[in-house]
């Protein structure tokens, strides 16, 4: 999906999707008004659908590891800067008032990967500023279900899909999300594509050690669409050398 079909993500997941998730999230990030809009990296950032949405609000640095779905980002967001790299290696070199990993975390498919990306995002928060991770489920919201969607672009072409996340041994740390694609090129051949994606699942205490021993003591909520949002505030101690 994010490598062969990533010029099809503003037909899959456009930035009006995201409206409710950046409505739900600014209000937990202490904007003060009128100070200087404080600055924001996001790892595995994708095609900036929410960023377009935050952008008004922060300077921020957009990074992913995929070149097309980073590709997609430069034309929503123009005015954001944008850095390939992977979200448990990148390292700039500086500090931000906050770090986002919003969907991209659930790709970090195990403890040391999930550990790898806190460093990161506590390599990068400056101290007592906020990391913010918002993974679609941890292991005590799992719930099987069916999703669907897509739209139709200008030049004639239109995606449509089917989601269907399900978990086959409830004893890993793991569950998968299959997806089923409708892609219609612009002169009307209709083509079909079925892509796989295993995805991280952990219980909440887990995460919340892991936060703790990155140097970002969290606290963890629901948001209003039921996902867990985990809040840290770095520390004066984080893991590792500040970049
Ligand atoms: C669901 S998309 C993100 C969509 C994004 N929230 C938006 O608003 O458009 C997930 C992204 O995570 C990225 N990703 C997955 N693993 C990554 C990693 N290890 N480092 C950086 N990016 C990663 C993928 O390339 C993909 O672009």
């Amino acid at each position: 999906m994010y490598e062969d079909l990533a010029e099809w993500w503003p037909l899959l997941s456009p930035p009006a999707e995201y409206e409710g998730e950046a409505a739900d999230l600014l209000p937990r990030l202490d904007i003060v008004p009128g100070a200087p809009p404080a600055t924001m990296l996001e790892l595995g950032a994708g095609g900036g659908s929410l960023a377009f949405h935050l952008k008004r609000h922060f300077r921020m640095t957009l990074t992913d590891r995929s070149p097309g779905m980073s590709a997609v980002s430069r034309a929503v967001n123009p005015e954001c800067e944008h850095v390939l790299g992977d979200m448990r290696s990148l390292r700039l070199g500086r500090q931000f008032d906050v770090v986002l990993i919003h969907d991209a975390i659930m790709y970090a498919t195990d403890p040391e990967a999930v550990q790898a990306t806190l460093r990161t995002a506590a390599t990068h928060c400056r101290t007592g500023g906020t990391v913010v991770v918002l993974p679609d489920f941890v292991r005590e919201t799992f719930e099987p279900g069916t999703d669907h969607g897509g739209s139709d672009a200008p030049d004639g072409r239109g995606l449509r899909y089917l989601e269907w996340s399900w978990d086959p041994d409830a004893a890993d740390d793991t569950y998968l999300v299959e997806y089923a694609f409708l892609l219609r090129a612009a002169d009307g051949i209709v083509s079909v594509a079925h892509d796989r994606h295993v995805e991280g699942l952990f219980a909440r205490d887990r995460w919340l050690g892991w936060f703790a021993e990155a140097g970002i003591p969290a606290s963890s909520a629901l948001d209003s669409f039921g996902r867990e949002i985990f809040l840290g505030i770095r520390n004066g101690s984080a893991a590792g050398p500040a970049v």
